[in-house]
């Protein structure tokens, strides 16, 4: 867990996957509310994603080169940041706490904490052209890379064509490395069949979520991801947070509205997926709650209006770290 470097899944290796592929038809799926994910990524293609992971780490996609996409996407936070707030080009703070990029190809419902951003290509248009985050200009870092000839040979090998370092192979290049990045977890070993691929612990904490109505709105691919509501339902979650002494609800609290200014959209967010939630503190847009148990908490307080007792919060968060991505998982 502690690697600097990106664990992704098995990228398009034909034969393993055919191995892999009898191996998994060989047990019978379950019928659930979460879904498993695929072993391997077959629709990217390695040269561009090893490209994209280069860009993603490169410090000039920033106004000032003070940042890259990693420096708030960490590979070994579970492709999430460790602080509270992300601090961006020219050392702005957002007060929204990074989401992970891991399994993003899978979260439906729009990117960001809002859904405001339609895919992965908009989203990348938009971060290195807007002053939150890289604050810099299109034009600006082709130029850069086009002037770096190892980097312009790796293009050139990827894309081929005249004039390889362009926006557009930029932004294919970043989102083919962002679609490789494939977590399955012994939990989809489960899903999958397999009895024997999460303890007992686990398999009664998945029990307590469906049962608590947790998966009403954490299901599907991603567990999450695919659905907006309200945060908070019950009580008002932003003024307990003012009284623990966390911040006073700011703009971007207000979720979708501070986007559209619509009062149906007020504290409306996508629901996050929990995929490798146990190794992506701190918990909600705003960063303000460190632990899993405490995220429980609040989640069947403000969501669904109960008090979860501890040995059951125990068990729920046995269950979500067996949603941790088995390429973290120590051997
Ligand atoms: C300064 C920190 C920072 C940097 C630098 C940064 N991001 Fe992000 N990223 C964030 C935050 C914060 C959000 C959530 C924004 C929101 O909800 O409005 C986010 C959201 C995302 C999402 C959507 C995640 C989701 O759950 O929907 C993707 C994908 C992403 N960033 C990729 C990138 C790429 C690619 C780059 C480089 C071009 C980049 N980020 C640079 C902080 C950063
Ligand atoms: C009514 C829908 C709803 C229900 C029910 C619900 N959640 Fe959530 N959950 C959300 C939303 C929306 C967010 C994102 C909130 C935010 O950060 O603004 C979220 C965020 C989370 C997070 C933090 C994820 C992160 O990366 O920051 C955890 C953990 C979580 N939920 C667990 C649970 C558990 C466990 C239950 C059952 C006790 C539950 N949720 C029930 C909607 C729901």
């Amino acid at each position: 867990m502690a690697s600097k470097h990106w664990k992704r899944g098995a990228v398009a290796i034909a034969l393993s996957a055919g191995i892999v592929h009898l191996l998994v038809v060989a047990q019978t799926p379950r019928s659930e509310p979460l879904l498993p994910l695929p072993d391997t990524v077959t629709d990217v293609e390695p040269a561009k994603v090893r490209l994209g992971e280069k860009l993603f780490a490169d410090k000039r996609f920033s106004g000032d080169g003070t940042v890259s996409c990693q420096s708030c996407h960490l590979p070994h936070a579970g492709g999430a940041d460790t602080r509270r707030h992300s601090v961006s080009a020219f050392g702005k703070v957002r007060e929204l706490n990074s989401p992970t990029i891991y399994n993003i190809r899978y979260n439906t419902a729009g990117l960001n904490w809002t859904g405001r951003t339609k895919d992965l290509h908009a989203q990348i248009t938009g971060s290195v052209g807007n002053a939150d985050t890289m604050a810099h200009d299109w034009k600006k870092v082709i130029d850069i890379l086009s002037a770096d000839a190892p980097i312009a040979a790796e293009f050139k090998s990827a894309y081929g064509g005249d004039q390889p370092v362009s926006q557009a192979n930029a932004m294919d290049a970043i989102v083919s490395f962002e679609k490789s990045l494939v977590t399955p977890s012994r939990f989809d070993d489960w899903l999958k069949g397999n009895d024997n691929a999460i303890t007992a612990q686990e398999k009664l904490g998945y029990d307590k979520f469906k049962a608590n109505g947790c998966v009403g709105c954490h299901n599907g691919i991603n567990v999450g991801g695919n659905l907006f509501t309200k945060f908070s339902m019950v009580g008002d979650y932003f003024a307990d947070r003012t009284a623990k002494g966390r911040g006073h609800m700011v703009e971007l609290d207000k979720g979708k509205f501070a986007v559209t200014k619509k009062p149906e959209d007020m504290h409306i967010f996508r629901v996050a997926s929990l995929r490798n939630v146990a190794i992506t503190p701190p918990y909600f847009h705003d960063g303000a709650v460190d632990s899993l148990d405490e995220a429980i908490l609040l989640m069947g307080r403000h969501q669904l209006g109960r008090e979860i007792a501890a040995a059951d919060r125990k068990d729920i968060e046995a269950f979500l770290k067996s949603l941790t991505g088995k390429q973290f998982e120590k051997k």
